[in-house]
């Protein structure tokens, strides 16, 4: 259910928390990194060459999402499909980094746990994931997919400070976590809608299938009259960012 062409809309907005979650990687010589829901792949190589790394791989579950990543890849850089959750590797990686995708994976602690095992001695982590299921626009998805007799998307993401405490109990020494709230200047308050359609969303189409344009008609009334009919439209969007390095 995921596109491309949908989720790249804000292509600009949606890269900011990618750069800022880049600025805090230290930059080594020779990493091995692996992306973990790595979408496109556009910024899998920018990542991939920001770093001057080594070896990439980037994984994604998303065929779609995945599409295009043949366009990106080389020798050094190349996309498999695959869960998160299942990601497996016989040699350790440098960096194991994510932006946008764990919150679609449940059991953190275990999560982490596991990545952290598949990491080198000296290895770091840097995950970005949202967390801005009280705003309207995700509450309201899921008070219209309640109606509708399907199950909200999960929300999978801890309290801010348990990442600090599950980060220094896997032995990292250095740690950086925080609460990030990004405000995004849309043209109108519809274009929430056109945002949302590109990551939460196909949460709730996948569930309905072709009553899914009868869910978002009510979603949109609903939604227009919880926030407003603005132009622009100020929205805000929190996410955890977190680095970490033993
Ligand atoms: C919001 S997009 C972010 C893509 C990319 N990291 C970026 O910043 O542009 C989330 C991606 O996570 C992928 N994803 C979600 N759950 C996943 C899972 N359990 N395993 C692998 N990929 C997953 C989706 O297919 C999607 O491409």
């Amino acid at each position: 259910m995921w596109s491309p062409d949908q989720y790249t809309r804000f292509k600009a907005e949606r890269k900011r928390p990618f750069t800022d979650l880049l600025a805090l990687v230290e930059k080594r010589p020779r990493m091995r990194v692996a992306d973990l829901g790595c979408g496109t792949g556009e910024l899998t190589r920018e990542l991939h060459e920001t770093l001057g790394a080594l070896e990439t791989i980037g994984i994604d579950n998303s065929e779609t999402m995945l599409l295009k990543s043949g366009h990106f890849e080389n020798e050094m850089l190349r996309f498999e499909k695959g869960d998160i959750e299942a990601f497996v590797s016989d040699r350790p990686f440098d960096l194991m980094f994510s932006n946008a995708a764990f919150h679609w994976v449940a059991d953190h602690e275990k999560l982490f746990a596991r990545l952290t095992n598949l990491l080198s001695a000296t290895g770091q982590l840097a995950i970005q994931m949202p967390a801005n299921d009280d705003h309207a626009s995700h509450r309201i998805a899921a008070e219209v997919g309640r109606e509708f007799g399907v199950a909200e998307r999960p929300d999978y993401v801890l309290p801010v400070e348990r990442y600090a405490g599950l980060l220094h109990r896997l032995g990292y020494a250095r740690q950086h976590v925080r609460m990030q709230v990004y405000g995004h200047v849309l043209p109108s308050s519809g274009d929430v809608i056109e945002w949302v359609r590109g990551a939460l969303l196909t949460h709730y189409e996948s569930l309905l299938g072709n009553r899914f344009d009868e869910y978002l008609d009510v979603y949109r009334t609903r939604l227009l009259a919880a926030i407003g009919d603005e132009q622009p439209f100020f929205y805000t969007y929190k996410r955890v960012l977190m680095w970490a390095s033993f």
